[in-house]
């Protein structure tokens, strides 16, 4: 992969564009469907050391974090692990209380991020296995991390992720795919989630495909005053991400919200000129999402929906095609990436170097 911009205007719009091809190299050579399971030679976490945690804690700052959330939805629910992710930044200046049962993961797409390099140091000098998710090769995470996956993406240049936040959500469904079936995730599961990781990049290519219709539907977004995105458990950290990918490279400001907590609070800013963006995948909790629809339309709230099929109390709906419910977030992420530089493009902002922005953080 070069530097190139291959025909594209922007970095951000050439990486958004490889995705299907990124995701396919982060799968590849890495199945092993005799086993129903992923090989992951990196990892350096034989069976007995995998089935002896007893928690997972994850660490990254921005996407590398928001990823890091899906990770442990996708821990929790395919290795029945306690997993939970936390800001670098914030972890490591807290003292946290470092326990020997705990699994700690750090992701980064650069490998350098200096909060996150700081709490995999402090955590290696208490005893802690850390383990890295990272896409440069050879970087510092990945030199200090016990072991681990990289992520594949390529070269990544704009500013803002795309790509990479794409991959190490798919690396953490291999991750947890073989968490699982090291532990008591059955065949069949393991064999569910194989199917589902290997239909991604086709599937990435259909959303793609809908870009001249998300051009559109960003227009409006263009003349908001504020955001709101919303989503539940699996939905919700594709609505934190979605939101920062528009304060990225718009400006415009958005809220992320579980859209459990809307009537906590945030429903007071619910009006014509703050539109919803409501990330309800068909999963158990599309019934409860279609109420929180209900709340803002009382409001006179503009709702967009991501949903697998139109949602009727949506002015806008964006379908994305179904796959297997944990991998849900991986495809819902992302047509609001298309809709966070079509929003940019219409301000005519620089969209590769957001101002303010660096790529990689790494000083304090
Ligand atoms: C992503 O759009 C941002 N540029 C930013 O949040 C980034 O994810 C964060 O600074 C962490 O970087 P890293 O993945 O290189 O550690």
């Amino acid at each position: 992969e070069s530097y190139d911009m291959g025909g594209h205007d922007t970095y951000m719009h050439k990486e958004i564009a490889e995705q299907p091809d990124a995701v396919d190299r982060v799968l590849r050579g890495r199945i092993d469907d005799r086993f129903a399971t992923v090989r992951l030679g990196g990892l350096n976490l034989d069976a007995r050391a995998a089935r002896g945690v007893r928690r997972v804690k994850i660490l990254g700052c921005g996407s590398a974090y928001h990823a890091g959330l899906i990770g442990a939805q996708m821990i929790e629910e395919l290795a029945r692990i306690p997993a939970d992710a936390e800001p670098a930044s914030e972890f490591r200046y807290r003292n946290a209380v470092v326990d020997p049962d705990t699994l700690y993961i750090a992701v980064s797409q650069s490998g350098e991020t200096y909060d996150t390099l700081a709490a995999v140091q402090e955590l290696k000098r208490k005893g802690a296995m850390v383990l890295g998710v990272v896409n440069v090769v050879g970087s510092a995470i990945a030199r200090e991390t016990d072991g681990g996956i990289y992520v594949h993406a390529g070269p990544e240049v704009c500013v803002v992720s795309t790509k990479c936040f794409t991959n190490t959500a798919v690396a953490f469904a291999l991750l947890a795919l073989h968490l699982g079936r090291i532990r008591d995730l059955s065949v069949a599961d393991g064999r569910r989630i194989i199917e589902g990781l290997r239909k991604l990049p086709e599937q990435i290519g259909e959303v793609l495909k809908e870009e001249q219709r998300i051009a559109e539907l960003a227009t409006a977004v263009a003349a908001s005053k504020s955001m709101m995105f919303v989503g539940r458990v699996r939905g919700f950290p594709v609505a934190k991400e979605a939101a920062l990918k528009l304060k990225e490279v718009s400006y415009i400001h958005a809220e992320a919200y579980p859209a459990s907590e809307l009537k906590h609070g945030p429903l007071a800013l619910v009006e014509p000129a703050v539109p919803t963006v409501a990330i309800m995948p068909d999963d158990e909790l599309l019934e409860k999402n279609r109420a929180t629809l209900e709340e803002i339309k009382a409001r006179s709230g503009r709702i967009l929906a991501v949903a697998h099929e139109e949602q009727q109390k949506a002015d806008d709906t964006i379908v994305v095609p179904r796959n297997e419910p944990e991998l849900d977030p991986v495809l819902m992420g992302i047509p609001l990436q298309l809709l966070a530089y079509h929003t940019a493009l219409a301000l005519g902002r620089d969209i590769d170097k957001p101002r303010n922005l660096a790529k990689s953080v790494t000083v304090e």
